[in-house]
């Protein structure tokens, strides 16, 4: 298909590549976990089908993503490990950490009725992910000992406080007050003795986290005649459990970690936080860019497929993804534009945007997770008579651009090639609906120019280009306008903000320089 002269955008894109051997970890935790937890009533301190939820989101990303060969977690937070000669999306950091975090979302808000049958879904859920690069794989070991070190220090921190509060009658400022000195013994001690509980017999699921990985389990594939079964060799996703999943142990006994990454040496003791957060490195983008985070449907081509969408484009699957990108400008103040093409929708943030300190990870994760969320809790409103066959996902990335010209060559560069790709499958689909196979319609398109594209639309199908609907031509623009208040007008009352500010969504020309003179304060 032909390039446009807006193409050279395409060389701000930066690909941070993990370089091999070091071993790859996606580190995911829950964006705001405290808010969320109060809202949706968890149990304090744990509360038990919260950590089960977290525990099947994790099973199913190691069954959708076979490069992942160990997970850990606990609490609001999950660290998947990749086996050490994985080629997953070529190494690249940001496609590898946005397009879990993105399907772990999607699942967690697909399975929530499982586990919570009584309670509705208040708001989208969203998690926060990180790459991790251990360098060897002692750095792997020191990683999950620190982790399930803390697993271990909060939860039993908040078993004493709860039981301060609940039952010892203390406010929330007087636990705190009480444990603020409090040694690991003096906690245990402060359980036993007022409260009657030996911390080391509650559930490990509390006190030590869940580690899921694959294992080779036999299966009965069928029965011969002689009623022998035949068996099979399947690796399975299963829940294992450990006092210290970082010791030799542990670890050696499985044979599949043992395959994929490496056994332990040497049993590791305790560790120093300083070096674990060395290695803990986030970078973070240009100060005083536009960064435009863009994200894009993992296998839309499948999901459009099962889904039944209408071809070349389905009105309602748009729909629902304007109504995602919507719902994202709305949470994240930074933003201050979107547009919206087929499965992808770029996000600008304000070149002086200070969120997440600019942490590149941050910002990928917290947009592509929240917009994942919704996806699925909107689905049913969207798509009524149809099911959301399996969850799916988004990949993220983050690319810096210097100034207001090259940031409009970059919205131009999408919109041209929304125009391009519409126009060429709107004359394949209609070659293809008209009795062709698809590769006579795609040998019958080859070469052609956009005018020959129209004629041929106008004069065989009777469709002229030009007045399809503009959301298929154009594509969707997001942003806020500032308008008169209606109530000050009614009421006149001094208190109420003479302007308020709304989000409106289009269907334009956002090449033109027109769009934006009309439009100032969006880049203002
Ligand atoms: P990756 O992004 O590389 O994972 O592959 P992909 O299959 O998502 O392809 P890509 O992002 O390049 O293109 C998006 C695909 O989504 C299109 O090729 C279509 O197959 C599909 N798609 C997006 N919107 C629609 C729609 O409205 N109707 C239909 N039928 N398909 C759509
Ligand atoms: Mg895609």
């Amino acid at each position: 298909m032909a390039n446009s002269k807006y193409e050279y955008v395409k060389s701000f894109e930066v690909e941070g590549e993990v370089m091999p051997p070091n071993l790859i970890v996606v580190h995911i935790d829950r964006r705001d976990f405290r808010r969320f937890s109060e809202v949706h009533e968890f149990e304090k301190p744990d509360d038990e089908k919260a950590l089960n939820l977290m525990n099947q989101c994790a099973m199913a990303v190691l069954e959708e993503y076979p490069d992942i060969v160990f997970s850990y977690g606990y609490g609001d937070e999950y660290s998947f490990v990749l086996k050490k000669t994985s080629k997953f999306y070529q190494r690249r950091s940001s496609k590898i950490s946005s397009v879990i975090v993105s399907f772990f979302t999607s699942v967690y808000v697909t399975k929530w009725k499982e586990f919570f049958p009584l309670k509705e879904l208040r708001y989208p859920p969203s998690f926060l992910s990180q790459i991790v690069c251990c360098a060897s794989l002692e750095i792997l070991q020191a990683y999950l000992a620190w982790r399930q070190r803390d697993c271990h220090v909060q939860n039993q921190y908040n078993t004493c406080f709860w039981e301060l509060v609940k039952k010892g009658g203390k406010t929330e400022m007087e636990a705190q007050e009480i444990l603020k000195y409090a040694k690991e013994q003096d906690r245990n001690e402060l359980l036993h003795q007022q409260f009657g509980i030996n911390y080391n017999g509650t559930l490990a699921l509390f006190r030590q986290g869940t580690c899921i990985f694959k294992t080779e389990v036999e299966d009965i594939v069928k029965y011969n005649e002689d009623g022998t079964p035949v068996k099979r060799l399947r690796r399975k996703a299963g829940i294992f459990r450990s006092e210290n999943i970082a010791g030799r142990r542990f670890w050696n006994a499985h044979a599949s970690l043992l395959k994929e990454l490496g056994n332990f040496s040497e049993d590791c003791f305790k560790t120093n936080p300083d070096y674990i957060r060395s290695f803990l490195f986030e970078s973070k983008l240009m100060p005083s860019t536009w960064i435009v985070i863009r994200i894009d449907g993992c296998h839309f081509h499948r999901f459009a497929d099962v889904h039944e969408f209408n071809k070349p484009n389905d009105k309602q699957a748009l729909g629902l993804m304007n109504l995602c990108a919507e719902a994202v400008l709305e949470e994240f103040h930074d933003i201050v534009f979107c547009y919206g093409v087929s499965d992808e929708y770029s996000f600008v943030l304000k070149k002086d945007s200070q969120l997440y300190q600019r942490r590149a990870s941050k910002i990928v994760s917290a947009i592509v997770s929240f917009f994942s969320s919704m996806y699925v809790m909107k689905w049913k409103d969207v798509f009524r008579k149809k099911e959301l066959k399996y969850p799916p996902s988004f990949d993220g990335r983050a690319v810096c651009y210097p100034s207001n010209e090259i940031l409009q060559d970059y919205l131009a560069w999408r919109q041209v090639d929304c125009h391009i790709n519409n126009q060429y499958n709107t004359c394949f689909w209609s070659l293809v609906k008209s009795g062709k196979s698809k590769s006579e319609a795609q040998n019958y398109l080859k070469g052609t120019q956009a005018r020959e594209k129209n004629e041929l639309l106008l004069k065989e199908f009777g469709i002229n280009y030009n007045t399809l609907p503009l959301m298929f031509r154009q594509g969707s623009s997001i942003f806020r306008v500032k308008r008169e208040n209606p109530t000050l007008l009614e009421n006149d009352a001094s208190s109420v903000e003479k302007t308020e500010t709304k989000i409106v969504t289009e269907h334009c020309n956002i090449i033109e320089q027109s769009f934006w003179e009309a439009h100032p304060s969006i880049l203002d």
